[in-house]
């Protein structure tokens, strides 16, 4: 089987009912990201860190994967596909994908403050637990912290996106503006040979000079229409 392999975004979750960041009205519009998406920002007024992820958590009990989510677990019997995405929600994984990398880290996880990559201190949280106060400590003693990475910190998760879109013969980037780096860079790696396909309901500005399919549709339909016309 052919390897696929996605790049999904905020736009993937905008049909579950989960704002964007960055088109008219998103978080970004809402919350100042210097305050609630960076270290510094996390030092300076933890409390206030730790509650928006709580109340961004909270709202995750509420949604489910739209039909776009489940269409593209529809792939796996067409290819060998692994979904890269900087959504730190679940949806993904809660419509069966099998093989789901996070970029940016994931909301129902907790780390520590100290050292947030260190594997023995992630922990996913139950539901009864989604409301994280000042004062829950890790195993190494520091405060709880939400599992994201935040600007101005190392993504982890790049050198393995790497590996698998370099060997992608369909590389499929939905619902993002391919505004932040390295996540937006993973084009570069996609062989000159592979298939490259775009959902997206506005126009996206990629840096590429390569040919792009583009479908200019949200993400369910598009991925209906990608679904149809590379399995017929
Ligand atoms: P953006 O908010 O920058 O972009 C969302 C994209 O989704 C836009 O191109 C929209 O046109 C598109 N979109 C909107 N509705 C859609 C729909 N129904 N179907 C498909 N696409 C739709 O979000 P991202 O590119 O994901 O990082 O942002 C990247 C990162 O920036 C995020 O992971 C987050 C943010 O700051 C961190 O928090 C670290």
């Amino acid at each position: 089987m052919k390897n696929l392999v996605v790049l999904s975004g905020a736009g993937m979750s905008a049909e579950s009912g989960i704002s964007t960041f960055r088109d008219a009205g998103g978080l970004w519009d809402t919350y100042p990201v210097e305050q609630v998406a960076t270290p510094e920002g996390y030092e300076r007024d933890p409390a206030l860190v730790i509650r928006f992820y709580n109340e961004r958590r909270k709202q995750f009990l509420d949604v489910k994967p739209n039909c776009g989510h489940e269409l593209l677990t529809e792939l796996e019997k067409h290819f060998n596909v692994t979904v890269i995405t900087q959504n730190v929600d679940n949806l993904h994984e809660r419509a069966g994908s099998t093989n789901v990398i996070h970029l940016h880290g994931e909301l129902t996880k907790v780390c520590s403050s100290k050292d947030p990559y260190d594997p023995h201190y992630i922990k996913e949280l139950k539901s009864e637990e989604y409301d994280v106060k000042l004062g829950d400590l890790a195993a190494d003693g520091s405060q709880l912290r939400p599992f994201i990475v935040w600007f101005g910190e190392a993504v982890p998760q790049i050198e393995t996106a790497v590996q698998f879109v370099s060997k992608a013969d369909v590389f499929v980037i939905i619902g993002t503006s391919m505004n932040v780096y390295p996540a937006a860079g993973l084009l570069n790696y996609v062989s000159r040979e592979a298939d490259v396909w775009l959902i997206d309901p506005k126009e996206v500005r990629v840096d590429s000079s390569r040919k792009i399919n583009i479908i200019r549709k949200g993400a369910s339909e598009g991925v209906a229409e990608l679904l149809s016309r590379l399995c017929k």
